[in-house]
């Protein structure tokens, strides 16, 4: 009896717009942001061009702040530099009443430079390096030790001073299915911490103040906060019953998720990004009833980031080609065939797909790595969106910015707008190829100002230097 060949089975992508008879539909677009015209926002300041609303930045600040004051009496935002430390976006977020989290000496230098006391900095980290640390010391920071040898640095460079050295532990967690991010500092799960408090607890230089943990990224399920704090709450108890002074207070990170959309992600950002309410709650709710009753809570840190800025971050962009991207038919052979035993051979038809080049690459967007950034016209479309190739400018293969978007017919000259990106793109952007475009801030007056200036060849040579024999 002879088998039926396989046949492959494939998903097909939805991507319906109003069913009409004459199969127009109307593509989401976006053509102001804050009620300014992209348009002009790319004939005045370039293309691309990163924006911000100031107004987006601070009503998220607000209601993350509004989300755990409510439920806690003693909160405390550190804005995390490494997510966006452009000065402008720094102020926004000073000026609402947010400390500085930093992990780096470059960081904490930007942080002093944007007026911030050094004792109002937490220090995060794996590398501190000495100078740095003594800085710190001097000016009073809050230093998270990562690892035993910051904390031996920290005792040595203690030695002599007056008064002992108050600093918290970076402590890393099991919290349920997530990965736990092991890199940094003490594991909370295995006695480790309590074996480095005892030893805090036995020298005399230093004293122990605070507990840290961070237990990841864009974590979609508050529930790991409620563990986490459960385990932080255990670890303070714990340290105060092994002598240590009183824990003055709990830093439970950041992580909480922006409205970006993961890669393998099904739901849209709409349905999977918790509120920050449910992150506040499974924090708050549980210090509080885990805590001994009648005594002060301990003041709770919040260094959260993504959820912050992302959403207030667009990348203009415009397309400068119209292709088709091509894909060959295959077979694939299955692994059963190797065997002799009657595998098979699987046919992938030839397709051809609408593709896009833009004027951004993803050295703009080094989040695409792990996130789909929406992309949207930046006028009305009354054609159905179809999946789309998006294609950075860069020459390299793999310069694309998503592999399918829904996107209606577009042409050369054409406005996009990119979103979520205002976490951790800025910083993480490379000079490569191309020059890194300006970034403006959208006042809640509605008006522009550039907050980083387009590269140019002078700036991107500045610290080259040509040996005199090749000059
Ligand atoms: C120590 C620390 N705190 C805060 C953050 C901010 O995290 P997020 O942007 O996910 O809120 C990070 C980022 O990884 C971090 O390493």
């Amino acid at each position: 009896m002879s088998r039926l060949p396989y046949t492959r089975p494939t998903v097909q992508r939805l991507n319906a717009g109003p069913v009409n008879p004459f199969r127009l539909g109307t593509s989401p677009s976006c053509s102001e942001i804050d009620g300014v015209s992209v348009e002009s926002l790319a004939n005045d300041f370039g293309s691309p061009l990163f924006v911000f609303s100031e107004k987006a930045l601070r009503e998220k600040y607000r209601e993350a702040h509004r989300a755990f004051s409510r439920r806690y009496p003693d909160v405390q935002f550190a804005w995390s530099y490494k997510t966006n430390y452009l000065n402008a976006i720094c102020h926004v977020f000073h000026q609402e009443g947010s400390i500085a989290e930093v992990v780096s000496g470059f960081e904490y230098e930007k942080a002093r430079g944007n007026g911030i006391p050094g004792n109002q900095i937490i220090f995060n980290g794996p590398y501190k390096q000495l100078h740095e640390l003594q800085r710190a010391i001097d000016e009073q920071a809050m230093i998270q030790v990562d690892n035993l040898d910051e904390l031996l640095t920290i005792t040595n460079l203690a030695k002599g001073r007056s008064e002992p050295v108050a600093i918290a532990l970076r402590v890393f967690l099991s919290t349920g299915d997530h990965t736990v991010w092991s890199k940094f500092g003490f594991n909370g799960d295995n006695g480790e911490v309590m074996q480095v408090v005892r030893r805090i607890i036995a020298t005399p230089q230093l004293r122990l103040q605070g507990l840290h943990c961070h237990i990841g990224t864009f974590i979609l399920e508050p529930d790991f906060y409620r563990i986490a704090a459960k385990k932080m709450v255990g670890l303070a108890l714990e340290a105060e019953s092994l002598g240590a002074p009183p824990i003055r207070y709990l830093n439970m990170g950041g992580g909480f998720a922006s409205h970006a959309r993961l890669h393998l992600q099904y739901l849209a950002a709409e349905h999977s990004t918790p509120s920050l309410d449910r992150y506040a709650e499974a924090i708050c709710d549980t210090i509080t009833q885990l805590w001994p009753a009648g005594r002060t809570l301990p003041k709770l840190y919040l260094e959260t980031g993504r959820a912050l800025v992302d959403d207030a971050g667009y990348l203009i962009s415009s397309v400068v080609a119209v292709k088709k991207r091509h894909t060959e038919a295959s077979t694939i052979h299955t692994a059963m065939s190797a065997y002799g035993k009657g595998g098979g051979a699987v046919t992938i038809a030839a397709s051809s797909k609408n593709a896009l080049v833009l004027d951004a690459g993803v050295n703009l967007l080094y989040t695409a790595t792990w996130y789909q950034p929406r992309i949207l016209p930046a006028r009305p479309c009354l054609d159905a969106p179809t999946a789309t190739t998006v294609y950075g400018c860069l020459c390299m293969n793999i310069d694309v910015i998503r592999e399918e978007a829904p996107l209606p017919s577009l042409t050369t000259g054409d406005r996009v707008v990119m979103h979520p990106v205002g976490a951790y793109n800025v910083t993480q952007s490379m000079q490569f190829i191309t020059y890194r475009p300006a970034v403006v801030l959208i006042g809640e007056d509605q008006q522009v100002h550039v907050i980083k200036k387009r590269e140019d060849l002078s700036y991107v040579q500045e610290l080259e230097l040509v040996p005199s024999h090749l000059a």
